[in-house]
């Protein structure tokens, strides 16, 4: 596939102000799939605990990537299909691609699971990180068709108010601990006005409780600024230690 920034750069031109409903989302599994590889390269392979947790974390991202393709497979292809018919074949092709990929992957940590150091365990650790960033490559590619190809039809056919009615019925279908997961990658890799949506539509919509344990969730991550910025956004009252007013 040719990559062509002029090409999202276009879409978003002609289309500064609609409603993107892969925005949020695909930030948070960039932020999680780099953050994971990185993981993976650094890994000392006979260091068993490191080799336990890290394999732990690469088995929790193939779980997230598993769960996003079914939510696009259930939610959005649908809609496409319905007023665009053939027009998500060629990414839910490479969703099935995907899936094989997540097993394959799998295996080879349950492999690396049942080694306990060594040479073995070194070129596991090796062939992982290989395979990662190649399923990791081509989620960023897939990830960017979707942004241009995709919304670009979405935006054709379908009204903002639609999209966010079914933005709302996708994401309702998400799991409470699966959504604080989800929020603890996508905060910090939102830019603040982006942050300040997200969580100012809790804050209207959800009980008290609920924007407390996901701002609970997300303030490890978030640097004194940003942190700031958003509990001032959010109208909270100044935090100990912190400046934000
Ligand atoms: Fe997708």
């Amino acid at each position: 596939m040719k990559f062509d920034s002029r090409e999202i750069q276009a879409v978003a031109a002609t289309h500064p102000s609609r409603f993107d409903l892969y925005a949020d989302i695909h930030k948070a599994m960039r932020a999680l799939m780099s953050d994971t590889l990185l993981a993976v390269g650094r890994m000392d392979p006979d260091d068993t605990a490191e080799l336990g947790s890290v394999s732990g974390r690469v088995l929790e991202l193939l779980d997230f990537c598993a769960a996003h393709v079914r939510h696009e497979n259930e939610f959005v292809h649908p809609a496409i299909e319905a007023r665009a018919p053939g027009a998500s074949a060629a990414l839910a092709h490479e969703h099935e691609s995907h899936v094989q990929d997540i097993t394959h992957l799998q295996a080879t940590v349950a492999n690396l699971c049942r080694l306990s150091g060594g040479q073995e365990a070194a070129s596991t650790a090796r062939a992982l990180y290989r395979e990662l960033a190649l399923f990791v490559g081509q989620n960023f590619t897939h990830m960017h068709l979707e942004e241009t190809a995709h919304n670009t039809i979405l935006w054709a056919r379908y009204t903002d108010a639609e999209l966010l009615e079914l933005h709302t019925r996708l994401v309702s279908s998400i799991a409470p601990a699966d959504m604080m997961y989800t929020l603890r990658w996508m905060v910090p890799a939102q830019n603040p006005a982006e942050r300040t949506a997200l969580l100012s539509d809790m804050q209207a919509h959800a009980p008290a409780p609920v924007l407390e344990a996901a701002l609970a969730q997300v303030r490890p991550f978030l640097s004194d600024p940003d942190w700031a910025k958003l509990a001032r956004s959010l109208g909270l009252a100044p935090v100990a230690g912190l400046v934000t007013a």
